[in-house]
């Protein structure tokens, strides 16, 4: 573990993976999450598309793995992660870690070079559905992979990688019925997130 990440570990704070596929609602639910515990919301896509936004070099090569569909390297993104992690720490009551990892290999990585997840949850919806919400965000989204054609790509991606993390992390993951109402939806993470407070105090 890179030293200055030992501060992370021995901050025992929670730390909650929120997994699904493409406009499963994990945004959505992280902004009534931050609401109600305050906890640091952390989206790896956010991040990306700020790095893509500023201009740079590396941020030109990510925004074509992006508009394919496909995963940036664990490298890059662990970079941007490790960074706001610890730039956020002196002030955070917890992360939620919004879209990572998105392959086996990273939940790995995260779990050696920060610390194990204290939570996982995984917000279960079909691909029609997940295809119709995003088809619909890309009226006004203006991002550059919601169109018709990315969107399969991002859903084939998904399920190319999805198993393999829920089966290596199953003693932490919380699956959920995410096709409801976005209320319905965070009364159940409530409940989930309340009992990882009361296990760990
Ligand atoms: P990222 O930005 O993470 O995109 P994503 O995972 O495809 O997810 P979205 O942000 O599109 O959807 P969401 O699940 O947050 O749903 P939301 O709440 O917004 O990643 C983009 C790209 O970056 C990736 O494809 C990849 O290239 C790269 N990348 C990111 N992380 C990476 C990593 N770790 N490693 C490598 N590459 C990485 O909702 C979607 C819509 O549905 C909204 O309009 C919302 O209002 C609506 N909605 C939400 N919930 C409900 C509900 N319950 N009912 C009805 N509508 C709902």
């Amino acid at each position: 573990m890179p030293p200055v990440m030992t501060s992370v570990k021995e901050s025992n704070l929670p730390i909650i993976w929120l997994l699904g596929g493409p406009g499963s609602g994990k945004g959505t639910q992280a902004e009534k999450i931050v609401q109600k515990y305050g906890y640091t919301h952390i989206s790896t896509g956010d991040l990306l598309r700020e790095e893509v936004n500023s201009g740079s070099e590396r941020g030109a090569d990510l925004s074509k793995v992006m508009k394919d569909g496909g995963l940036v390297s664990t490298d890059v993104v662990m970079e941007l992660l490790g960074e706001k992690v610890l730039k956020e720490l002196p002030n955070s009551k917890g992360y939620l870690i919004d879209g990572y990892p998105r392959e086996k290999a990273q939940g790995e990585q995260f779990v050696r070079d920060i610390t194990a997840p204290s939570g996982i949850i995984y917000f279960e919806v079909p691909d029609d559905v997940m295809t119709a919400r995003l088809l619909e965000r890309a009226k006004t989204s203006g991002r550059e992979d919601d169109n018709e054609e990315t969107i399969k790509k991002r859903l084939k991606t998904f399920h190319d990688n999805n198993d393999p993390i829920l089966q290596a992390f199953e003693d932490k993951v919380s699956k959920l019925n995410a096709v409801r109402s976005p209320a319905e939806i965070f009364t159940d993470v409530e409940q989930i997130l309340d009992a990882l407070t009361a296990k760990a105090s």
